[in-house]
């Protein structure tokens, strides 16, 4: 694993696409000029107060349509640095990692696929670390800083980052790809919680995450008790802030 810092870059995914950059490695920056969220959305992070960061994995082993496996390895690599740090930390489907209601870190992986299989991975993680203003526009952002009473070293808590994210796609290289979809079943947020969801109709509903299967496909239990599969797009949750 090699660590690449840079003052600022547009997005730190773009840089670690250079093909200098293999895999484990790391592309950080201090500040990002045009900083990429999820669904087209921008991601805006305070300079030196957060982690923005890019790690290049090179995934051949695992087919295209089992992507979902590399987000698992992902969202379990931060939820377990956040553990280590006392921070109990939830998993909202596909990816965001929320403590309470509130998200504390993203991610955007932008995958190339070669045949069947995955080529090369940019995983893009953006973490709130020290930060505790956030403007009005970001609906509910949390930050590490804000659940406990500390100041975070970025990279201290980068090198914990790495390392669990790493551990966990070790899981996956060796199979143990039952173990990953069980514990990020039991970290979902809202899990057999009843709560309030819109299909892309616009129809609304009081609906329980019941799981997920390995496909990334979200079982929800309507109102009537059937039990109904959606995919990322198929389904938004309604959060009440
Ligand atoms: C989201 O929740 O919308 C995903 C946010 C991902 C942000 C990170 S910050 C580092 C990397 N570079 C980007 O341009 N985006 C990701």
């Amino acid at each position: 694993m090699r660590i690449f810092r840079f003052e600022s870059v547009e997005s730190t995914n773009d840089t670690a696409r250079e093909e200098r950059f293999s895999h484990a490695d790391i592309v950080v920056a201090q500040a990002q000029s045009a900083g990429r969220g999820q669904r087209g959305n921008k991601w805006d992070s305070c300079v030196g107060e957060n982690l923005t960061f890019s790690m290049v994995l090179e995934p051949s082993f695992l087919p295209a349509d089992k992507q979902f496996l590399l987000l698992q390895v992902v969202a379990l690599g931060i939820s377990d640095m956040l553990k280590w740090y006392g921070i109990d930390a939830k998993i909202k489907w596909t990816n965001d990692i929320y403590v309470g209601d509130k998200k504390i870190a993203g991610v955007l992986i932008e995958n190339d696929i070669c045949g069947m299989n995955l080529s090369r991975s940019i995983v893009g993680i953006g973490i709130n670390v020290n930060q505790t203003i956030f403007g009005r526009h970001l609906p509910n952002p949390t930050s590490m800083a804000l659940i406990t009473p500390d100041e975070f070293d970025l990279n201290q808590v980068l090198n914990r980052v790495a390392e669990a994210i790493m551990c966990r796609y070790e899981q996956l290289e060796q199979g143990n790809s039952e173990t990953l979809i069980e514990e990020y079943i039991s970290r979902l947020y809202l899990l057999g919680i009843k709560s309030r969801y819109a299909l892309p109709d616009g129809e609304e509903f009081d609906g329980i995450i019941r799981s997920v299967d390995a496909c990334g496909e979200l079982s929800v239990e309507h109102p009537d008790g059937k039990v109904q599969g959606y995919l990322f797009k198929e389904i938004e949750f309604i959060l009440g802030f």
